[in-house]
């Protein structure tokens, strides 16, 4: 995929580290941009800020008015995760996932760009049989500021009989979808050209309305990029039956939830999938962006320094292309990780052979291997 925005040499970039294992993941990526920051071309101007339950306990909510408008200035935004039992007797609406939704919603990052992608290194830590996954590609392209997620009427509600309903509303205007599917055609245009739309067409109208759309604007503008349909539980079985099918996957942002982490299983760990939400366009030619590991805050192992950050660190890069066209810099990250995998492992992908290595090591590692290639 091309940079979504012209180069920049110097940028502001806010951390918001979050919860849980975000903190020991994010300091690990924030060391990677040092090192550039003190090897390349690229200055970085961070910032770093509270969102979560770490936000609610040091601010009185999941992301403070201040942190949003951090949010808003910056250039591009690195997210670790949010939420933890914690902070799980809390009013709905008072969350830590409120902060990352919040910033999704209001900085209308709308398209979610998850890519799964294999490493030849990394082929037995799956659970799929290696001629499954061997080579893998692909993108999921999910819809992030609609649908489920936002719809209303929402809630928890009282019946005229006194028993309580809970109501939650799958909405999508024909702008919502044809943008979205805009962003995956384009995606699928510098890939292999394919595109697979995923609803549930067949028992939800608003997945009726979303197939008729998508289609739509491949007929009228998209011609050359091959376009197919599927049902959502038909993708979910088609991503562990023949996942090499697919190159750019766009579909909602309930489907794309549980979708994406099906997908990052592929790749042997969910702590190996990076991902990048982006904006429109402006007139000044600059997307909006935010880029997060796919995994959550892992409360389990959070403290204990065994988290795997490549996530984090891969995302990134991801900030590197997509934000500051800087794809030598992201090249050279990923050639880092591809090069540190061979020796050391987190436990999530632990191999026999590799050392065993902590969330710091890991990142020693990578920090080692960017040494070597320059
Ligand atoms: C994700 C996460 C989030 C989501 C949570 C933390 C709100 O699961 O980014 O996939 O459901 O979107
Ligand atoms: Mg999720």
């Amino acid at each position: 995929m091309d940079a979504l925005t012209p180069a920049r040499n110097s940028a502001n970039v806010l951390f918001l580290p979050g919860d849980g294992i975000g903190p020991e993941i994010m300091a690990q990526s924030r060391r990677v941009l040092e090192w550039l920051d003190r090897r390349r071309s690229v200055s970085f101007r961070i910032v770093e800020g509270l969102i979560g339950g770490s936000a609610i306990d040091a601010e009185g909510a999941p992301i403070s008015e201040a942190t949003m408008a951090a949010a808003n200035e910056a250039d591009a935004i690195l997210f670790g995760a949010v939420g933890g039992p914690r902070w799980e007797s809390l009013p709905f609406d008072q969350r830590p996932e409120r902060g990352i939704l919040r910033i999704r919603k209001e900085l209308d990052l709308f398209g979610n760009i998850r890519v799964a992608k294999t490493y030849a290194t990394l082929i037995e830590a799956s659970t799929l049989r290696p001629e499954v996954i061997e080579g893998l590609d692909i993108i999921i392209l999910r819809e992030n500021t609609g649908g489920m997620y936002f719809g209303e009427p929402r809630g928890i509600r009282r019946a005229t009989d006194g028993s309580r309903y809970g109501i939650n509303t799958h909405i999508y205007t024909e702008a919502e979808i044809r943008r979205v599917a805009r962003l995956g055609f384009e995606l699928a245009r510098t890939r292999r050209g394919h595109v697979c739309s995923v609803d549930k067409a067949n028992v939800m109208e608003s997945g009726e309305l979303w197939r008729e759309i998508v289609q739509n604007l491949g007929d009228s503008e998209y011609r050359d990029v091959d376009l197919t349909h599927m049902y959502a539980d038909n993708c979910a079985m088609q991503l562990v039956r023949k996942p090499k099918q697919f190159d750019v996957i766009v579909t909602d942002n309930l489907f794309g939830d549980i979708l994406s982490d099906c997908a990052a299983m592929l790749t042997g760990s969910l702590g190996m999938l990076p991902s990048a939400s982006v904006g429109e366009k402006e007139p000044s030619g600059i997307r909006r962006a935010l880029y997060e590991p796919i995994h959550g805050s892992a409360p389990d192992i959070a403290g204990r320094n065994i988290a795997n950050p490549l996530a984090a660190i891969l995302s990134l890069a991801m900030m590197l292309r997509f934000s500051f066209d800087r794809p030598s810099e992201a090249d050279l990250i990923e050639a880092s990780v591809e090069r540190a995998l061979a020796w050391i492992r987190t436990a999530d992908i632990m191999q026999q052979g590799c050392r065993t290595g902590s969330t710091q090591e890991m990142g020693d590692a990578v920090l080692t291997e960017l040494d070597h290639l320059t």
